[in-house]
């Protein structure tokens, strides 16, 4: 059996409940902690100079992780990934800003990350390499004359080829990309944009069967979905209801309607377009003044980047606003808390909720989404409302689908979803746990592993 190396920048924490996961973090370490194997990146530290890789064994997964300087979190984190591509791919491209420097930045630590790794490869290992940071990582490898099977999966979304080009260095970085055997989106239409890139640039062009040659390489692409494990979050959702933050909620919200929202405090969220929306069903539906009331989770992240401190600041004055407006005495609408909570304990929550209430304005798949869904109670489940633009709607159509950008949608779905009869929540609850089930985490790893390794062999036939 091969060995499992994967790489992304942020590895998951070893101990549960650490502020604001992502969806990477939660997915690769469950799937990861199943297959064994190896995880490399950053362990989220600054250093004063750069080190080997830190070693530690927890179970079957080895962690080996390495501290950023000042100047390389500047420039490949904070700069190039966050300002730069983040945004991009997020559709914001008014957020985004280039730097020559930055650029350079990360594709030095790129370069050092890959010899790093270089040193630690043994001969069958595969090398599944995660997210936006790391697009020229199989360049680097490569130049460094690594052979080995190496896959890439791009967990937030691919904007479409105008938007790409954007960002000056694209061709260089898609390039990048064919260096790849296998590179997996999160749905069909981030697959469907990057073979867009590639085939209206002229710079090669893809097959029925996702067998891609470009750059003079031969790859695959594909749509990979990540999923979770719907049954574990069911159970962690009953068992922790008895947890102090979960029995408060409830008495907090006893006799009265809860919408629940949870995501990192980010500007692709869509999180003023959701309390704007909240506005607008509290203002053409006075009967649920003090009936209802949106509770929004948003622990910051990157709060060092510029447009991170300004949306905390338009979400502050938002909430603020909103709750002047409409509170009464004995109830507060929205309440926004800027803190996370362990993530089981965010499954009780859920399951609390009448309402998931999911709204970015663009999202690779968006897991809360799922795990809304898969931490509700059969007999008396709640609703998800849920965003086009977010990788989960291909796959939940039992969700009441709205355009963010449209508050009075958005609105009346909220109206809708909490006043749905329970023979409805009953039959949509049952069609999405079924599609959870079927493309659960396994499904996702399994499908992209068995791919790659499939690719890495066909080519390893013809070399
Ligand atoms: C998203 C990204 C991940 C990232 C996570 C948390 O889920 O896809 O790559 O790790 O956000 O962001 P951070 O910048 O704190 O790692």
């Amino acid at each position: 059996m091969s060995r499992l190396i994967v790489v992304s920048n942020r590895v998951a924490p070893t101990q549960e409940g650490s502020p604001a996961a992502g969806g990477l973090a939660i997915g690769v370490l469950d799937a990861l902690k199943e297959t064994g194997g190896v995880w490399f990146g950053w362990n989220g530290e600054i250093v004063g100079h750069a080190q080997p890789p830190s070693i530690e064994k927890q179970g079957s997964v080895t962690y080996a992780t390495v501290g950023l300087t000042r100047r390389d979190y500047d420039q490949y984190y904070r700069g190039f990934s966050n300002a730069t591509l983040w945004p991009t791919f997020h559709y914001r491209t008014d957020l985004s800003r280039y730097d020559r420097q930055e650029y350079a930045g990360y594709l030095r630590v790129n370069v050092s990350f890959a010899k790093q790794l270089a040193a630690m490869l043994e001969p069958g290992d595969m090398i599944w390499v995660h997210d936006y940071h790391l697009l020229p990582f199989a360049c680097a490898l490569r130049n460094l004359g690594v052979t080995n099977p190496i896959g890439f999966f791009l967990h937030i979304p691919f904007p479409v080829p105008e938007m790409l080009r954007t960002v000056p260095p694209h061709e260089e970085l898609v390039k990048c990309l064919c260096s790849y055997d296998l590179v997996g989106f999160q749905t069909e239409s981030d697959r469907q944009s990057f073979v867009d890139y590639v085939e209206r640039g002229g710079f090669g062009s893809v097959s029925e069967d996702g067998m891609m040659q470009a750059f003079g390489r031969v790859l695959k692409v594909g749509a990979y979905p990540i999923g979770i494990y719907p049954d574990a979050v069911a159970q962690a959702a009953e068992q922790y209801a008895h947890r102090k933050p979960v029995l408060a909620l409830r008495d907090a919200t006893r006799g009265r309607q809860l919408i629940m929202s949870v995501d990192r405090l980010d500007y692709s969220k869509g999180l003023v377009e959701r309390f704007q929306a909240f506005e607008r069903l509290l203002l053409h539906s006075p009967g649920l003044h003090g009936r209802v009331s949106l509770v929004q989770i948003a622990p910051p992240t990157r709060s060092d980047v510029q447009t991170y401190q300004r949306i905390r600041q338009t979400l502050e004055g938002e909430a603020g606003r909103i709750n002047g407006r409409f509170a009464q005495l004995d109830w507060t609408p929205i309440q926004y808390l800027n803190r996370n909570y362990e993530r089981n304990l965010l499954m009780s929550l859920f399951r609390l909720a009448q309402v998931g209430y999911v709204t970015p304005l663009r999202d690779g798949m968006n897991l809360v989404a799922k795990e809304y869904v898969a931490s509700q109670d059969p007999s008396d489940p709640g609703v998800l409302v849920l965003s086009q633009f977010a990788g989960a709607a291909e796959q939940l159509p039992g969700a009441l689908v709205v355009n963010p950008f449209d508050l009075t949608q958005m609105a009346d779905a909220l109206a809708r979803a909490l006043a749905m009869p329970l023979k409805e929540r009953q039959a949509r609850y049952a069609d999405m746990m079924a599609r959870l089930r079927a493309n659960d985490l396994s499904t996702w790893r399994d499908a992209f592993l068995d791919d790659l390794r499939h690719v890495a062999t066909a080519a390893s036939v013809t070399r």
